[in-house]
């Protein structure tokens, strides 16, 4: 990562200083593009003078001598040819004409009387008849001019180096910066994310935000929240899942207990009442068994969290009686009264999970309940402006203390009166929550039950 990133930079500034370049031949071509432009314009001066000086079909030669020597002030050496080649005027000539006071303060200005390069000619032209030709050079200047144009020129490419250490200077700070800001955070993830890979799942990756002489990298702190997140989750999952075994050894321990008390007795024949002894074994099977479909249905409840299916349209109603039918016997052969109130209506749920949650209440009503009856009821409802339907369980048995209420949702969690296994409110409460519903108990001790449970269109 870093290295990669300080190649990126490194790009950054490969192709700033590839653009200087760039820039600055198109500056100075620019520039000298410019002289070049404003030297062709006085050259086109000079031959519209020259040409003017073509009067009445012969030279004057006073006027073609002047245009020469504004020529020479321009820059130029020069000479005039007629159209049969003869040289007519050239500036050698009119600078031996010139007063040595003027010839010096023109040799301050230029090197004279030559100048350099090749004699490029233009035709001279009158009226469309050709007049005769002009042979121009430069002449080499000295002096003020030519050393504006140096300045100019060096001035020029300061400006360019210094922009370019700006521009290269940024480029490097921001690669440093941004290395640091952005690896660094990174580096750590790695480290807690194999601390955790190693079982330490306390390991969480320090929080960036606010953090730092610069700090821009807010993926990255999205990127720490939700590894910590997941870190959490994943502690929080590991501490279940330990207590879960230890719950289950804990578990399986007492009925195999019995059972080998039990078969002991046999095998030493000091057993008065077999019929008891088999009575025993089988209850504690029994409820080993049940403690295995519990530990399923748990499995299965959380697992379903994740593959929750489609809800479907059922009949509430028929849901209810279709559960309440099977047991209206083993409830009432207690000596229970069993009442369904509630319309007919439709809902949208997940069936199965509703039937497990349902049986479970329904189990424990009548498990915990010495006399009395058992109502459950059922209607719609609405919520937070949303539509929905709620179905309780109301018993007459011992009702719940306000200490215990807090726990009768943990798994194994069972009073002492219970021979059950403490998963069935576990495993109603998980598929409450996977069905995104709610669940709530109004239970006092001496007063009985109700355990409602609510569910709203999403
Ligand atoms: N209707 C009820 N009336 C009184 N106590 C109840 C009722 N339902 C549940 N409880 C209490 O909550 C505990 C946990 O219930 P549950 O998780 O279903 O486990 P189990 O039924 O195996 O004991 C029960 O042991 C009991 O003490
Ligand atoms: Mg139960």
């Amino acid at each position: 990562m870093r290295t990669k990133l300080f190649l990126a930079f490194a790009l950054v500034i490969f192709l700033a200083i590839l653009s200087n370049i760039v820039y600055k031949d198109l500056i100075i071509r620019d520039f000298n593009d410019y002289l070049l432009g404003t030297e062709e314009d006085r050259i086109y001066w000079i031959i519209a003078s020259i040409e003017g000086s073509y009067m009445g079909n012969e030279w004057n030669m006073a006027h073609l001598s002047n245009s020469i020597h504004w020529g020479i002030m321009s820059g130029f050496e020069s000479y005039v040819e007629d159209p049969w080649g003869n040289v007519v005027i050239s500036s050698t000539e009119v600078l031996s004409e010139l007063t040595p006071n003027m010839l010096k303060r023109m040799n301050a200005f230029f090197k004279l009387p030559y100048g350099y390069g090749e004699f490029i000619w233009y035709p001279l032209y009158l009226e469309g008849d050709e007049i005769g030709r002009l042979y121009i050079r430069p002449l080499e200047r000295v002096g003020p001019i030519p050393m504006k144009e140096e300045i100019f020129r060096k001035r020029g490419a300061k400006f360019l180096a210094l922009s370019f250490l700006i521009a290269g200077g940024g480029a490097l700070f921001l690669s440093i910066i941004l290395t640091i800001t952005l690896s660094k955070p990174i580096r750590q993830l790695t480290k807690s994310a194999e601390d955790i890979a190693k079982g330490d799942f306390s390991a969480r990756a320090p929080s960036q935000s606010g953090k730092g002489l610069i700090h821009f990298s807010d993926e990255i702190d999205k990127l720490t929240e939700t590894f910590n997140y997941m870190a959490e989750a994943l502690r929080r999952e590991d501490a279940l899942r330990k207590h879960l075994t230890s719950n289950i050894a804990h578990e399986l321990r007492t009925p195999l207990t019995i059972i080998k008390g039990n078969l002991e007795a046999i095998e030493d024949g000091i057993i008065s009442d077999p019929g008891t002894v088999i009575k025993n074994i089988n209850s504690e099977i029994q409820r080993l068994i049940s403690l295995v479909e519990g530990i399923g249905d748990i499995t299965s409840a959380e697992a379903s969290f994740f593959k929750k299916g489609e809800p479907q349209e059922v009949n509430l109603k028929e849901i209810v009686l279709s559960i309440t039918d099977g047991m209206k016997e083993l409830i009432e052969g207690k000596g229970l009264s069993l009442k369904t109130e509630g319309p007919s209506m439709n809902v949208r749920t997940y069936k199965d999970k509703l039937l497990i949650i349902f049986k479970n209440l329904l189990t424990n009503a009548y498990r915990f309940t010495p006399k009395g009856g058992i109502t459950v009821n059922w209607d719609a409802c609405a919520e937070d402006g949303k539509n929905g339907f709620y179905l309780a369980i109301e018993d007459t048995g011992p009702g719940i203390s306000e200490e215990n209420l807090a726990k009768i949702f943990e798994r194994f969690y069972k009073g002492s009166e219970s021979d059950g296994s403490g998963l069935g409110l576990a495993i109603v409460k998980e598929l409450v929550d996977v069905m995104g519903g709610k669940i709530y108990v109004e239970s006092a001790p001496g007063s009985g039950s109700r355990f409602t449970i609510k569910f709203t269109e999403s």
